[in-house]
């Protein structure tokens, strides 16, 4: 039986946690969760019907875990994913940005026996963008459009608060590097992290941030150029009801990784 920690109990860590527990419980179990919100803990513990995960701190969770499945934060990932490698544990992501901070990540890697699964989270043309990349990709680029309330405590905001008041239609506020990109918008930009890690790296990857009231949806929209041809795709996210920064499809996106890491019928790139 494969001991799951989860580190982030909030939208997506309460999901995980029940389809845990409806799809995948013969081979695994919640057996400790992290958060440092108490309330989110109790929230979690009150979901699961079968499991009673032990709450633990992160390190003592890496410690004891066969996966970790961390959705937490950028700052949680970013102390949670060494620990995990140099126990040589396998960790799944969720918040994808914190990889562009950890300095040592390819020496990291090459020393662990451990594993690290990315999910391609609120967007689509992940698959594709690897398999063009075997090819050589020249360009790529994401364009995010999201609702303003959805982005006003992130770093840009918090410098550009008169802006918050003045934007009343989509207007492009953000025109940088995946690398900025997750700088200014840690909680909202992992899909830039992802298509970077994807594709051509943080450096060369170009991100567009369209912000404004009257969006209702996240949309995402790729466009990557390369020997192979080219991509262009896009998705329009429904927000998470109980996280709004949070897209329905990241969610499903995350257990269907835990479903492929499971299964012996591995479709996608
Ligand atoms: N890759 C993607 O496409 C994608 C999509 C959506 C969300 N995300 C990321 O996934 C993560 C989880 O998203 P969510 O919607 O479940 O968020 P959420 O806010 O609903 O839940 C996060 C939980 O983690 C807890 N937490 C935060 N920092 C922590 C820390 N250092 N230690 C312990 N607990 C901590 C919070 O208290 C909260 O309960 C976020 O970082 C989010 O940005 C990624």
């Amino acid at each position: 039986m494969i001991q799951v920690g989860i580190l982030g109990c909030g939208a997506i860590g309460q999901a995980i946690a029940k389809a845990i527990e409806k799809k995948f419980s013969k081979f695994m179990c919640v057996s400790s969760v992290c958060d440092c919100n108490p309330a989110q803990i109790k929230s979690i513990k009150n979901l699961l019907k079968f499991s009673k995960p032990a709450a633990l701190s992160w390190d003592k969770l890496v410690a004891k875990s066969d996966l970790v499945i961390e959705a937490a934060s950028i700052e949680a990932a970013r102390q949670a994913i060494p620990a995990a490698l140099k126990l040589g544990k396998s960790i799944i992501v969720l918040s994808t940005g914190a990889i562009l901070k950890i300095r040592n990540f390819r020496t990291l890697i090459k020393k662990s026996q451990g594993s690290i699964y990315l999910p391609s989270g609120a967007l689509s043309g992940v698959d594709a963008v690897l398999g063009a990349g075997i090819d050589g990709i020249q360009r790529a680029r994401i364009t995010t459009r999201k609702p303003i309330k959805s982005l006003k405590d992130s770093p840009f905001f918090m410098r550009h608060r008169d802006l918050l008041k003045k934007i009343r239609k989509p207007t492009l506020i953000f025109k940088g590097t995946a690398l900025q990109a997750v700088k200014e918008f840690p909680e909202n930009i992992n899909v830039a992290a992802t298509l970077s890690l994807a594709g051509i790296g943080p450096r060369k990857t170009r991100v567009h941030v369209y912000a404004s009231p009257t969006y209702k949806e996240n949309r995402h929209e790729i466009s990557v150029v390369g020997q192979f041809g080219k991509i262009a795709c896009q998705t329009t996210n429904f927000p998470s009801k109980r996280n709004p920064k949070t897209s329905r499809l990241a969610i499903g996106s995350a257990i269907a990784t835990l479903s492929k890491v499971l299964s012996r019928v591995k479709i996608g790139t």
